[in-house]
């Protein structure tokens, strides 16, 4: 929790603006005026910290340098997350897109399965992508499994590769997902490196084009409120574009893709609305167009 102190430092709408125009040409983030509050808080509260006199001198900084940009977008970005936050999604990774995922891809090889965890924070949900991935494929072995877990902020990757929580964070958690996946460690659990070394954390604005290869399914949760209207839509058309057909897109309990000309199909599961993208083949057809290409 962050300290209330009366903040003397001199700080204008006009440089409250061309911050925030700094922040959104850089990286994307668009501080809508509902944010506002939120906004200029969290400015002042950095003015007070580094001991600068207003508004003017942390714009000097943070235009010239990046490590100072940096730092100073850490305090604008919202990380709050959790384990299984939405335990219907997971339900429904393992009761729907796992099963199907397995049927399309039985005749690969390698097999592999990709998952993208975008906005991944501190960790908590590619984790939890990696347990359930554990509980429900049967045999995991003969799978090439990634799961991409990606963020803007270098202060939560760094918390995330560590994979130390503390026990409040675990306490939803059963007996048996905390005993075989976490091993205790100070002031809390730390994750086991079998289930770290499933996931690959990597820095990534995603306003910035990066190929990421062919996706299976790609969690996109609590995100994509920080865009504009116009940056959503390009984020929303990669991603499309990265998954493999038939493959899912998800995104947080309260966000929902209605008016987006992306043209996903909704399916419902568990009062938990997926997106899929068109155009697997049935697997009834796959199976003997791999039957036909292996007799010749
Ligand atoms: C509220 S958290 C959501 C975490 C997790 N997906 C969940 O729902 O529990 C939003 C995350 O998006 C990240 N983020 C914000 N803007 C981003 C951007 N332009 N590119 C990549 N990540 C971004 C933030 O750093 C933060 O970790």
């Amino acid at each position: 929790m962050r300290a209330q102190s009366i903040s003397t430092a001199r700080l204008s709408e006009s440089e409250l603006d061309h911050i925030r125009g700094l922040i959104e040409q850089r990286s994307a983030i668009f501080l809508d005026s509902s944010r506002e509050r939120f906004f200029s808080t969290r400015v002042r509260e950095y003015l007070e910290e580094k001991g600068l006199p207003g508004g003017a001198e942390l714009l000097n900084r943070i235009r010239a340098s990046s490590v100072e940009y940096e730092a100073f977008l850490e305090t604008l970005l919202t990380q709050e997350t959790s384990f299984f936050r939405y335990p219907a999604v997971f339900e429904a990774l393992e009761s729907r897109i796992l099963p199907e995922v397995q049927e399309r891809k039985f005749w690969q090889s390698p097999r592999t399965l990709r998952i993208w965890s975008a906005g991944c924070s501190t960790g908590e949900e590619p984790y939890s992508i990696a347990i359930t991935l554990c509980d429900a494929l049967k045999f995991a072995e003969a799978w090439e499994i990634e799961i991409l877990a990606t963020d803007i902020s270098r202060r939560a990757l760094r918390h995330a590769e560590r994979g130390a929580y503390a026990k409040r964070s675990l306490e939803t958690l059963p007996t048996a997902r905390l005993d075989n996946y976490f091993t205790p460690a100070k002031h809390g659990y730390q994750v086991r490196p079998r289930i770290r070394r499933m996931i690959s954390f990597v820095q990534m604005n995603l306003v910035e084009s990066v190929y990421v290869g062919k996706i299976d399914c790609i969690f996109c949760m609590n995100v994509l409120m920080y865009f504009s209207e116009q940056r959503r839509l390009s984020i929303l058309r990669r991603f499309y574009d990265a998954l493999e057909p038939g493959g899912y897109f998800l995104l947080g309990h309260s966000e929902t893709l209605s008016h987006s000309p992306v043209q996903f199909e909704p399916v419902l599961i568990g009062g938990y609305r997926l997106y899929r993208k068109p155009g697997a083949k049935p697997a009834e057809t796959r199976r003997a167009a791999a039957l036909v290409e292996g007799a010749q």
